[in-house]
Parts: C-alpha cells; sequence; structure tokens
C-alpha cells in the first residue's frame, strides 16, 4: 500500500518551505493567543503592526485584565470585528480569577476562555505546549478535503465530525513535532492550497492528492447546498 506519511511531508515542508519568522512563533501562551485572534479575520501583514503595538501597552495577561476596555477597543481601532477584543479582555480576567492568572494548559480548559473556540484551542495548544491537538479551520478544511477526496459540505455536522476524526489520526507521533506541524498546515492552507487557484506543482502531497488525481481541485471542498 502506498504510504502516504502526511504528517512527514508536511513538517519537512514546513522546515525547508514555510515561515519561521513570525513574531508569535513563541511558546508564551498569552502571545501566541493574542495572534491567534487577531489572525482570525485579519491578514498577517496586517496584524504584525497591531500586534507589536498592543504587546507594548499589554505585555502580559495581568496588564490586559487590569486595563479599561476601552484602552483594549482603541488599541484594536482599525482591525476590525470589535466582539474579538472584547472577548480578549473578557478572557484575561477570567484567566486571573480563575485560573489563578496562569494560562491554561489543555486544549479543554483553553476553550472555556470566552472568544476561543476548539480550533483555536488546539493552535494554541499545540504552539505553546506542544500538545498533540488537531486544527480544523476553513484552510484545513480545504486542504483535507483535496488531499483526501472528502465529499459533502464541511459547513454540514456530520461532515465536519469526520473531518475532525481525520484531522486528529494524522497528527504526528511526536509531540515535539506539533509546532511545525501546525504552522505547516496552516501555510500550506494559506499560500499553496488556495481556494481558486491551487499551485498543485509545488505542493508536497501532489502526488497522493486524491483532488489532483481525479481533476477536482475545483470541486473540493464542497459548496454550501443551495
Ligand atoms: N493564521 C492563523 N494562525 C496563523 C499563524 N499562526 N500563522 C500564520 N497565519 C495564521
Amino acid at each position: 500500500m502506498f504510504e502516504f506519511r502526511f504528517a512527514d511531508r508536511l513538517i519537512a515542508w514546513q522546515r525547508s518551505h514555510g515561515r519561521h519568522d513570525l513574531p508569535w512563533q513563541v511558546s508564551d501562551p498569552y502571545r501566541v493567543w493574542l495572534s491567534e485572534i487577531m489572525l482570525q479575520q485579519t491578514q498577517v501583514t496586517t496584524v504584525l503592526g497591531y500586534y507589536a503595538r498592543f504587546l507594548a501597552r499589554f505585555p502580559d495577561i495581568a496588564s490586559l485584565a487590569a486595563a479599561p476596555l476601552d484602552d483594549v477597543l482603541a488599541l484594536w481601532s482599525g482591525l476590525g470585528y470589535y466582539t474579538r477584543a472584547r472577548n480578549l479582555h473578557k478572557a484575561a480576567q477570567k484567566v486571573r480569577d480563575e485560573f489563578d492568572g496562569v494560562f491554561p494548559t489543555t486544549r479543554e480548559d483553553i476553550e472555556t476562555l470566552p472568544g476561543i473556540g476548539r480550533s483555536t484551542a488546539a493552535a494554541i495548544a499545540s504552539f505553546a505546549f506542544g500538545q498533540r491537538e488537531a486544527i480544523l479551520d476553513g484552510n484545513v478544511k480545504r486542504v483535507l478535503t483535496r488531499v483526501y477526496g472528502i465529499d459533502g459540505f464541511p459547513g454540514e455536522k456530520k461532515v465536519e465530525n469526520r473531518l475532525w476524526d481525520l484531522a486528529e489520526s494524522l497528527l504526528p507521533a511526536d509531540a515535539g513535532d506539533m509546532p511545525a506541524y501546525t504552522q505547516g498546515l496552516m501555510d500550506l492552507g494559506a499560500t499553496v492550497c488556495s481556494r481558486s487557484k491551487p499551485a498543485c506543482t509545488i505542493c508536497p502531497m501532489v502526488d497522493g492528492c486524491v483532488a489532483v488525481r481525479d481533476g477536482r481541485t475545483a470541486e473540493l471542498p464542497t459548496k454550501k447546498p443551495k
């Protein structure tokens, strides 16, 4: 049988072609968390400046929790989706009040914080703590539905559950590889495996990709049924 070794390929690709210069590629969970929230709806180039200014004013969770909400919103001004900033502030206060000021270390506990869903919690757990937790955002859904030829609208619960199971089955065995693996998955989805013009010729998965084999990259992921 053809041994695909998805995780090994992704990690090797990330180490040679991925980004290693991003300021949030650190192990401080607060810095990782802030970056993931900013990056949810905003591009990397825009986030960089906001991220630096935010950290200069609020270098840690304690300073963020103690700040007036208006100061937090002022630093968010221009980024949009202000619920993100309100939740960030609320979550910092929850860490202070319910977690003794220490950012929680399990995906389950991280997920209890306002504004953090399963995938973002998993990203933080894998980047900051090297935990074997799977992410599944829109970009990752695109990569997995194409490489594994999975039909059905990914917004549908049944399809989404199947994708979560698949994402978990693909994780590298060595937890030490988790930051490179998770970043590689994000980078592959954001750059190579793009929505309308995927760069399949430079993709590390091309020889095993079901969508490429069947000429279906334009059809996958399946669009929302009308
Ligand atoms: N988008 C979401 N998280 C990201 C990250 N850690 N690096 C680059 N883009 C991202």
